[in-house]
C-alpha cells in the first residue's frame, strides 16, 4: 500500500501546490485551493476485479431493492433502497433529517434486515436516544456510534458489517489524512468519496445527511451531489408542519419525485393524499385564490395559488412571489396589462403558493393570471373550479403535459369544473365527469371564471 500525500488543488484551473495558498499563482483567483489526497490507500482500489466486460455480456441482475416500509420515502428513492447505493439527504438544520432516517431505519430493520450503524457526529448517543424514545423506537439492531473520524467509522463498518450505514452528518466527519477542518470542501469531498467506495465494495446502502447552507447548496459547493448516487432534499419551513422530500438526482430512478410528510409530536407521518392537505384551509368565497393541478415528477398535486393586489401607497409598486418564480410572475403581469387590459401599474402584487410548496412549471401560469385578476376585480373564482395552462406572451393559452392525470386528481378531490387549454381539451383520450371548459386566450379564461 503506497502512502497518500496531501496537495492543494485550485478548483478553477487545476493548479496544484504542496502548501496552501490564498491566491492561485496560475490563474490568480482567490480562495480556490482545496486540500486533496493523492496516491492510493487501502480503500482506493478498483470496485470491480474483473476488468472490462463487453456490454453484450453483462447480465442484468434482479433489481436489488429493499423497501423502507415508508411509502413516501420509497417513492422518492425510485422504489426502495438499492444495494450499495449512497443517498444524500440534504436540508436546513431542524427540518427533520435525523428523524426521517431514524424512522426509516427502524422500519427497515423491523422487517428483519440485519443491523444499522448509525454514526452520529452531531449529537451524543443520549440525545439520539431521547429522539428515539420520542418516536417510540427501541431497537437492538440500531448500533449508535458517536464518532467523527472517517477512519474509525470505516473500521467499525468493516468490523460490524451492518446492512445499512447512516452518517449524521457529513459536515462533522473528517479524515485524518487531511489537515483542513471538518466541513470544508476538501474534507466533505474526501469523506464522501471514500464512503462511496466503501458502500460499493461491500454493497452496503449508505445514507449521508448533509446540511444546506444559506444560499441553498449543500456545504462543499455541490461536490457531494456529483459523487453520490441519489440526492434528496428535505424541504419545509418551520412555520408549517408539513415537509416535502424531493429527488434532485437519482441514478436508480426518476428525478423530481416528491414525498410528503407531516411533522407531528411523534415523528414524521406520511401524507398519502397531499392534495387534500394543501386545500385543507381553503376558504370558498375569497377573491384572489385559484386552485390548480400541478405535476411533481409523476404525481399530480392540487394546490392553491393566492394573489393579493392592493394600491401602492408610495414609490415603486412591490411585486413579491413566494413559491413561484418572480420573473415569471412579472412576465405574466405584463401580459395581463398589455393583452388583458388590466391596470396594474400602480398596484402592489403578492403571489403565494399556499402551504410553502415551490412550483416551477408553466401550467401554473393560468392560475397565477386568474388569481391576480380575481383579486383586482374582487370577484372570487368559484370554489369548485380548478385551472391550469401555460400562458404565452400574446395572451394565448398553450397546452400542458399530462392533462388527463391533472384532471383525474381534481376530480378525485371533488372539483366539478376545470378550465384548461383548448388544445388539451381537443386531444383528451379519457372521458371525465368534470365539466370542462377549453380556453384559447386569457380573455376567454377570465370570462369563464370571473364573470358575475
Ligand atoms: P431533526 O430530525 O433533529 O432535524 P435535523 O436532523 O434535520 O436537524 O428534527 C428537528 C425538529 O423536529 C425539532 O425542532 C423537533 C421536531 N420534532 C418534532 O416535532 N416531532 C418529533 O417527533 C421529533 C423527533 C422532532
Ligand atoms: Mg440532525
Amino acid at each position: 500500500m503506497s502512502r497518500t500525500k496531501t496537495v492543494y488543488t485550485c478548483q478553477s484551473c487545476g493548479y496544484t501546490s504542496l502548501k496552501w495558498l490564498g491566491k492561485c499563482p496560475d490563474c490568480g483567483s482567490w480562495n480556490t485551493l482545496v486540500e486533496e489526497t493523492t496516491g492510493k490507500g487501502s480503500d482506493r482500489g478498483p470496485i470491480s476485479a474483473t476488468g472490462p466486460v463487453p456490454l453484450s455480456e453483462i447480465i442484468l441482475g434482479t433489481d436489488n431493492r429493499t423497501s423502507t416500509h415508508i411509502g413516501e420515502l420509497d417513492r422518492v428513492l425510485g422504489g426502495g433502497v438499492v444495494a450499495g447505493a449512497v443517498v444524500l439527504i440534504g436540508g436546513d438544520p431542524g427540518v427533520g433529517k435525523s428523524t426521517l432516517i431514524l424512522q426509516a431505519m427502524s422500519r427497515l430493520l423491523g422487517s428483519g434486515g440485519g443491523k444499522c450503524l448509525y454514526v452520529s457526529g452531531e449529537e451524543s448517543a443520549s440525545q439520539l436516544k431521547l429522539r428515539a424514545s420520542r418516536l417510540g423506537i427501541d431497537s437492538e439492531d440500531i448500533l449508535v456510534l458517536s464518532e467523527t473520524s472517517l477512519e474509525v467509522i470505516l473500521a467499525e463498518t468493516e468490523r460490524t458489517r451492518p446492512a445499512f450505514v447512516v452518517i449524521d452528518s457529513i459536515q462533522t466527519t473528517y479524515s485524518e489524512e487531511l489537515q483542513s477542518a471538518p466541513g470544508t470542501v476538501g474534507q466533505v469531498r474526501e469523506c464522501s468519496a471514500r464512503l462511496m467506495l466503501h458502500a460499493k465494495r461491500y454493497g452496503i446502502p449508505t445514507f449521508i445527511i448533509g446540511h444546506v447552507t444559506k444560499d441553498g447548496s449543500i456545504a462543499g459547493p455541490r461536490v457531494l451531489e456529483h459523487i453520490v448516487d441519489t440526492v434528496l432534499y428535505f424541504e419545509g419551513d418551520r412555520a408549517h408542519s408539513f415537509r416535502v422530500l424531493r429527488t434532485v438526482k437519482n441514478r436508480f430512478g426518476s428525478t423530481n419525485e416528491i414525498g410528503v410528510f407531516e411533522m407531528t409530536d411523534s415523528g414524521l407521518m406520511e401524507i398519502t393524499n397531499p392534495s387534500e392537505l394543501f386545500l385543507r384551509e381553503r376558504s370558498s368565497d375569497a377573491s384572489g385564490s385559484a386552485a390548480t393541478s400541478t405535476i411533481e415528477g409523476t404525481r399530480p398535486l392540487i394546490v392553491e395559488i393566492q394573489a393579493l393586489v392592493s394600491p401602492t401607497t408610495f414609490g415603486v409598486p412591490r411585486r413579491t412571489s413566494i413559491g413561484v418564480d418572480g420573473q415569471r410572475v412579472n412576465l405574466l403581469i405584463a401580459v395581463l396589462e398589455k393583452i388583458g387590459g388590466l391596470h396594474l401599474g400602480l398596484t402592489d402584487i403578492y403571489v403565494n403558493v399556499v402551504g410553502g410548496l415551490r412550483i416551477a412549471e408553466p401550467a401554473t401560469d393560468l392560475p397565477i393570471i386568474l388569481s391576480i385578476a380575481s383579486s383586482l376585480k374582487e370577484i372570487p373564482i368559484p370554489s369548485d373550479v380548478f385551472v391550469f395552462g401555460e400562458v404565452g406572451l400574446s395572451g394565448e393559452i398553450r397546452a400542458v403535459t399530462q392533462a388527463e392525470a391533472r384532471l383525474n386528481e381534481g376530480e378525485k378531490i371533488g372539483f366539478k369544473r376545470a378550465v384548461i387549454p383548448a388544445s388539451n381539451l381537443s386531444r383528451l383520450n379519457q372521458r371525465s365527469d368534470l365539466q370542462l371548459t377549453g380556453v384559447r386566450d386569457i380573455h376567454e379564461a377570465m370570462e369563464s371564471v370571473l364573470s358575475r
